[in-house]
């Protein structure tokens, strides 16, 4: 820092106001670089010109993401929203096709068919299973312009799963890019540029930063021309992180491990226990041996999520399971310490009025089980 001896008052002022980033700094603040001291001196360096271009802050973020996604380059915006359509909007261009899942998350969807179809890119809805079957190949190949594949594993909310390996062979084999959206699992709970994808896509805002207080994306890549564009596309979009928002996830990820480590513990143990419970119809969880994901999941996963799904007779069962539950909140974001349930019909999902997400938090395991079955028992009890 500069000595403040011999200034006047506003001079001290403002040369008491650290610039310089030091080890163990706990936040940096963001400054938008418009001092004289945070310019570097060589014109043809376009680092730290301005904070939306980049700044050290995001900077230790996407180091961190980089080693946890396994990617060459990480750039981090806004929102998981912001993330998808930061990289949609850099690949694709009028005359190209997207192909978004039909039934994984609904607003990237909306934004395909409200956003992107306006800008002349067609738009495919696919199911998640629908990409693992023999004819998306064939489809793929009669798709006009540059395809670009986004797919969801699990998916969100019926935890359907993608064999990720051969989705990438058949995008690939007709010069398709896959992008995998990675909200859901976590890089904790798959890696998807290990698996061949070009893109992963995430909302940091669940289980990744996982205290329910912030929003945040990122894309990470370690093709150097897709992230050279996605870092034009957010530069040019605004669409950035704030750097409270940055510390604050930077901050989270060193407990991830840990968190996500009991979310999916808990969330295998409500499963089996689910299964064959009389208020229940029906378990979706990728870790249950008898479900649909299973197998595939088991070969690309690391662990299974946090996120368990189950039908429910009725809106009011839900309804009467939230109230008579001490520690299920009803929520529609997920991946926080806290067990959520959101009742996905209320959204538009194609799912029965009864379907229910459930977002496994951090608490003591049998508390939560016990919790659970004392809520569900008064489903029953009435019968
Ligand atoms: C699978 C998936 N992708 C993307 C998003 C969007 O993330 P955000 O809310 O951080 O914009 C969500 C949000 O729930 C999601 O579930």
């Amino acid at each position: 820092m500069t000595s403040a001896d011999g200034y006047g008052d506003s001079t001290r002022c403002v040369s008491s106001v650290g610039s310089a980033h030091s080890p163990g700094q706990p936040m940096q603040l963001g400054p938008v670089f418009a001092a004289p001291y945070q310019l570097s001196e060589d014109e043809g360096s376009e680092s730290d010109t301005y904070a939306r271009a980049s700044n050290p802050g995001w900077r230790g973020l996407e180091a961190a993401l980089g080693i946890l996604e396994g990617a060459d380059h990480v750039v981090v915006t806004g929102s998981g929203m912001s993330a998808v359509t930061v990289t949609l909007r850099s690949l694709l261009q009028a005359g190209d096709t997207v192909v978004v899942p039909s039934d994984g998350y609904y607003q990237v969807r909306r934004y395909a068919e409200e956003a992107l179809a306006l800008l002349g890119i067609g738009v495919r809805e696919v199911s998640t299973t629908g990409m693992g079957d023999a004819s998306f190949a064939e489809l793929l190949s009669g798709l006009p312009g540059r395809v670009v594949v986004v797919a969801e594993t699990p998916s969100n909310p019926m935890l359907d799963v993608v064999d990720l390996r051969a989705l990438a062979v058949v995008c690939h084999r007709v010069g398709a890019i896959l992008v995998v959206d990675n909200t859901t699992p976590t890089p904790l709970g798959q890696r998807p540029l290990e698996l061949g994808a070009d893109v992963v896509v995430a909302s940091g805002t669940k289980a990744l930063s996982g205290h329910s207080d912030l929003l945040m994306g990122y894309i990470a890549t370690s093709d150097a021309d897709i992230a050279a564009k996605v870092e034009r596309e957010r530069l040019l979009s605004g669409t950035v992180l704030g750097p409270f928002e940055t510390w604050l996830a930077h901050r989270s990820l060193g407990t991830a491990g840990l968190r996500f480590g009991r979310h999916c513990d808990n969330a295998q143990a409500l499963a089996d226990m689910l299964s064959g419970h009389p208020a229940v119809m029906s378990v979706r969880y990728p870790g249950l041996h008898t479900d649909p994901s299973y197998v595939v999941a088991s070969e690309q996963m690391h662990r299974f999520g946090g996120l368990v799904s189950i039908e429910l007779e009725s809106a009011a069962a839900f309804h009467s399971f939230v109230s008579a539950s001490e520690l299920v909140t009803s929520a529609t974001s997920f991946g926080g310490i806290h067990t959520t349930a959101d009742r996905r019909a209320r959204w538009g999902d194609q799912v029965s009025e009864g379907f229910v997400r459930i977002s496994c938090g951090i608490e003591d395991t049998e508390d939560l089980l016990t919790d659970i079955q004392r809520a569900l028992g008064g489903l029953t009890s009435g019968r």
